[in-house]
C-alpha cells in the first residue's frame, strides 16, 4: 500500500494507543489528522509525526463527547480538501472499578458519551465521504471487555460490547461497498488508561501492570497498521490481541 497518498484520522492521538498508531502511519508516510482535548500534546505530536515522516499533519482539538464539535471538525477537514481514507476510532476511556451501586455515575456518562456516542458520531460524520468514493476503512478500537465481562466493570464492558455490535452491524450496512470495517480488541496495554480509570491515582494504576509483561501501545499500533495495509479485497473483521501472560479478561499470570 502506498501510504503517501492516503489520509488517516486517529481520534485520541495525544496518548497511548492513538499516539502510537498515528506514529506508525506517519512512519509509512501517510497524511495524519490527529485529535484529542490536550492542545500541547497535539502540538508536540504534530512535530513527532512530521519528524517520523508524515506527509502532512493536521491537528483538531475537540471533545468527542460533543457532537456539534465533531460536525465542525469534519467541515474543516472538507474545507482543507482532505478525504479521509482510514478512520481509527480510538478515543476512549474507562472510569470506576467498583460494584455498580458504588460507581460514580458521571463516569458512566463519560464512558457512554465517549466510547459509544463519540465513535458513532465520528463515523456518521465521515461515512458519507467514503460512500461517495466507494472506498475507506473504519477501524474501531474495541477491547477484550467487548468479548467478556468482568466484576466491577459493568458499564465499561457494556460500552465495548456496544462497539463490537456497532462494528458488526456497520459491516452489514456497508455490504456491496468497498468500505472495510475492522475491530482491534486489546487485552491489557500499559498506557494512561488505568490512571484515567482511577481518576489520577498513579500508584493504583501502576499495580495493574505489575508482575507481568503487558502489551505496549506500539503492539496495538502494529495490529491496526497491518489490518489497514491488507489488500483492498481483504477485511480483517476483528482481532483480539492479548499479552501472552493474559488468558482471559481476568486471568493474568502475575509472577
Ligand atoms: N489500555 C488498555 O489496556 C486498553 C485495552 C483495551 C482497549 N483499550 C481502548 O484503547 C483506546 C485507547 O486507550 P489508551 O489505552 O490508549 O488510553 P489513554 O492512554 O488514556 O488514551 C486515551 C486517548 O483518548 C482521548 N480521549 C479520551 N476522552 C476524550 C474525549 N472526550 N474527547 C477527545 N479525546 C478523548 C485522550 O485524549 P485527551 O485526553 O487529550 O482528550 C487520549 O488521547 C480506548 O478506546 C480504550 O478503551 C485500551
Amino acid at each position: 500500500m502506498d501510504w503517501s497518498s492516503k489520509t488517516v484520522m486517529v481520534t485520541g492521538a495525544t496518548a497511548g494507543i492513538g499516539a502510537a498508531t498515528a506514529l506508525r502511519f506517519a512512519e509509512a508516510g501517510a497524511t495524519l489528522i490527529i485529535t484529542g482535548r490536550r492542545k500541547q500534546r497535539l502540538e508536540t505530536m504534530a512535530d513527532v509525526l512530521t519528524s517520523a515522516g508524515a506527509n502532512e499533519v493536521y491537528i483538531h482539538r475537540f471533545d468527542i463527547q460533543k457532537k456539534e464539535q465533531i460536525a465542525a471538525v469534519v467541515k474543516n477537514i472538507t474545507a482543507d480538501t482532505l478525504s479521509v481514507d482510514v478512520l481509527v476510532n480510538n478515543a476512549g476511556l474507562s472510569r470506576n472499578f467498583s460494584p455498580m451501586w458504588e460507581d460514580n455515575t458521571d463516569g458512566w456518562d463519560d464512558m457512554i458519551d465517549t466510547n459509544i456516542k463519540g465513535l458513532l458520531h465520528m463515523t456518521r460524520a465521515l461515512l458519507p465521504g467514503m460512500i461517495d468514493k466507494n472506498s475507506g476503512h473504519i477501524i474501531n478500537i474495541g477491547s477484550i471487555a467487548g468479548h467478556e465481562v468482568y466484576q466491577n466493570g459493568a458499564v465499561y464492558c457494556a460500552t465495548k460490547h456496544a462497539v463490537k455490535a456497532i462494528t458488526a452491524s456497520l459491516r452489514l450496512d456497508l455490504f456491496k461497498t468497498n468500505i472495510r470495517v475492522t475491530s482491534i480488541d486489546p487485552g491489557l496495554v500499559e498506557t494512561e488508561f488505568s490512571e484515567v480509570r482511577f481518576y489520577g491515582d498513579k500508584e493504583r494504576a501502576e499495580t495493574v501492570y505489575k508482575g507481568f509483561q503487558p502489551l505496549t501501545a506500539a503492539d496495538i499500533a502494529e495490529s491496526v497498521f497491518w489490518s489497514a495495509s491488507m489488500p483492498e479485497h481483504v477485511t480483517i473483521a476483528e482481532m483480539l490481541v492479548l499479552p501472552t501472560d493474559q488468558a482471559s479478561a481476568t486471568m493474568v499470570y502475575k509472577k
